[in-house]
């Protein structure tokens, strides 16, 4: 079993604690910011990089998504004198654990004919919804967005509660064409641009079998859940984004709200973002 010290207590290397399997012993997490010495991440202690060196680990896993921090921590690790192996966990941009459950879903919402349309609150460029749309070629897919990023009453309750540095018209690079165009199965979907839950008054009357629901924000998120909730059907399945983002903390606790609430145990997905799924109950 190998030594490793994660540089970097963020997001990635609280998940990349979690990814990693029986071939390694984590002894610490390193950080360049001084506020998290002394802290603890699931038990492990959070030091500083010269500190991570007394643990006399045998690797580093550098926890960063971007190449350019990822080579300057290494860099940073070489010139403190770390002569041992360091690997990337930006490795990880290539395989996404949060993909790969809506495709195990799709193939199996398929087998068991579970009905209903599929749907996407938080659209942005599509990068998602592209593949919800080829992972069920055959099922109707609304996808909501203002397209304009952001909306200013949203942000307004982020900041009111502390919930995100968000602001208004992030995530403004974007266009209902630009997603369209980018659709395989386009003649399957259906948009609905502007704010939501007030594009959601068209969709009263459906029944959904998959939602993905990455609006980031609070008052979205708590807005969407009993509404797709509520029309799903059983076997049907809510993926909720961001659910343990440290940067948005806003869906985690609309999430924890509603389970509460209803009485649901949402499913973790050990994606980078902390993603739940929340599941119909099923009878065969
Ligand atoms: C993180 S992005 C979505 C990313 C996308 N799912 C992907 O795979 O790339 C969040 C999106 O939520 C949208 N959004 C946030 N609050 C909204 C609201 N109240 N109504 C409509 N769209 C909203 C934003 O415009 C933004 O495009």
């Amino acid at each position: 079993m190998k030594n490793v010290v994660l540089f970097g207590a963020g997001q990635v290397g609280t998940m990349v604690s979690r990814l990693l399997g029986s071939g390694f012993a984590i002894s610490c997490f390193a950080d360049n910011r001084e506020g998290k010495w002394g802290s603890f991440i699931a038990g492990i202690p959070v030091v500083s990089p010269e500190e991570s060196l007394l643990f006399a680990p045998e690797c580093y896993c550098l926890c960063v998504m971007d190449e350019e921090r990822a080579s300057q921590m290494e860099t940073q690790l070489r010139e403190l004198g770390f002569d041992g192996e360091i690997f990337q966990a930006g490795a990880l941009r290539a395989f996404d654990a949060r993909v790969a459950t809506m495709r195990l879903l799709a193939e199996q919402i398929h087998e068991k004919n579970i009905p209903g349309d599929v749907a996407e609150l938080g659209v942005f460029r599509g990068d998602f919804a592209v593949l919800i749309n080829a992972a069920f070629p055959d099922r109707t897919i609304h996808l909501f967005d203002t397209f304009e990023g952001f909306p200013s009453e949203d942000i307004q309750i982020e900041f009111d509660h502390g919930l995100s540095e968000a602001k208004a018209g992030d995530f403004s690079e974007t266009a209902r064409d630009i997603v369209e165009k980018r659709l395989q199965n386009r003649e399957k979907a259906l948009f609905y641009k502007g704010y939501f839950p007030s594009t959601f008054q068209a969709c009263m009357a459906k029944e959904f079998a998959f939602v993905s629901i990455d609006a980031d924000l609070y008052a979205p998120t708590a807005a969407a859940l009993p509404l797709f909730w509520e029309r799903l059907s059983p076997g049907g399945v809510l993926l909720v984004h961001d659910v343990n983002s440290l940067q948005y903390t806003g869906a985690g606790k609309a999430v924890k709200e509603f389970c509460l609430e209803e009485g649901i145990l949402p499913v973790p997905v050990c994606d980078l973002h902390g993603s739940v799924l929340l599941r119909k109950e099923w009878k065969a």
